[in-house]
């Protein structure tokens, strides 16, 4: 059960490899022009998986140019359940169908001191935010862009003519993971800071800022993917409400195998970031691997709730309640 936004047949007119594994697709319209967008904004994307047809929601790279078609920048990823691959796939020319621009990361002006951490592919949403700081007077902006290697991290060169010394570079492969304790060196009580990047890398950053001297709502984020602490593995699902026992297939998540099975769940983001999917864990083995950012590291700890839509079992099965939704 899910409101949505309208879909348009699109065209993709532009591709670039703008990194190793990160393609850069420009897309329009096929009939009208692109609709105006804030920075931050992602535009879902109709995607087809083993015939199945599945949304995958992409970051707007940039700005908002009237008559310009949308950017977006997809990361083939290894573990793909089969999006990026089929992003990968399309060439120019091709159809597809796309929602209007919504932005669920917007930047707000309210301050004149602003830090933004990319990790990864995460750098998407971030690009246009530098943008739109940098033109405006009396801001301070910094930014930390952290990633494996040089090689898999789009934009560096944009950044370093846009930034200069205000871009820290990090790349893993030479110095290890970053110490996001570090971040608190570079900011402020009225800092603003905004995050977009892995889960394990985002729930790093969290960590530091619930632990640290400032205030938690001046950090903004937005997942990009919903990577977890273990690769995908087949496990079961027991609804005892319904009396049933369901798999979970790798390259599924427990959302699916309920709306397969006719078992009725809200839900909005599937993204782990509205919450609105969360079942109670009745029971379970092994891992729960939380992938959402809905829930604080505390209530992860905790295992009394999940979110459907992203979060998986490692290791073992679960058991759990959808409350009161029918079948
Ligand atoms: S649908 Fe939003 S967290 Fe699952």
């Amino acid at each position: 059960m899910r409101y949505r936004n309208s879909w348009d047949d699109a065209t993709i007119v532009a591709i670039e490899r703008v990194a190793k594994s990160v393609m850069q697709l420009q897309i329009s319209p096929t009939i009208g022009t692109t609709e105006s967008f804030t920075v931050g904004a992602h535009i879902d994307v109709s995607v087809l998986i083993d015939g199945k047809t599945e949304i995958r929601s992409y970051s707007l790279v940039g700005e908002y140019a009237s008559n310009k078609p949308y950017i977006i920048a997809v990361k083939l990823l290894p573990s793909s359940k089969g999006g990026s691959k089929y992003m990968w796939s399309l060439k120019i020319g091709n159809k597809i169908r796309i929602s209007q621009p919504t932005n669920n990361f917007e930047l707000s002006h309210n301050t004149k001191d602003y830090l933004l951490i990319a990790a990864g592919i995460g750098i998407t949403p971030i690009m246009g935010m530098v943008k739109t700081l940098k033109r405006k007077n009396e801001v301070k902006v910094k930014m930390l862009y952290a990633g494996n290697n040089e090689e898999e991290m789009p934009f560096i060169e944009e950044l370093k003519s846009i930034l200069g010394p205000d871009l820290v570079l990090h790349y893993s492969d030479k110095n290890g993971y970053y110490d996001t304790s570090k971040l608190l060196d570079c900011t402020n009580a009225k800092t603003q800071i905004y995050l977009c990047g892995p889960l394990p890398f985002m729930n790093a950053v969290r960590k530091t800022w619930e632990e640290g001297p400032f205030d938690n709502s001046n950090l903004r984020f937005e997942t990009f993917g919903a990577s977890g602490l273990f690769a995908p593995q087949e496990f079961l699902v027991s609804i005892p409400r319904f009396n049933k026992t369901l798999t979970v297939k790798k390259n599924q998540t427990v959302l699916q195998a309920l709306q397969d099975a006719k078992i009725d769940v809200m839900y909005d983001c599937k993204k782990g970031e509205c919450g609105l999917c969360q079942v109670t864990i009745v029971e379970y083995s092994g891992d729960i691997d939380h992938r959402d950012c809905f829930f604080s590291e505390e209530e992860k700890g905790e295992n009394h709730k999940m979110c459907a839509c992203v979060s998986r079992v490692a290791n073992g099965n679960i058991t759990i309640d959808t409350g009161y939704r029918g079948s």
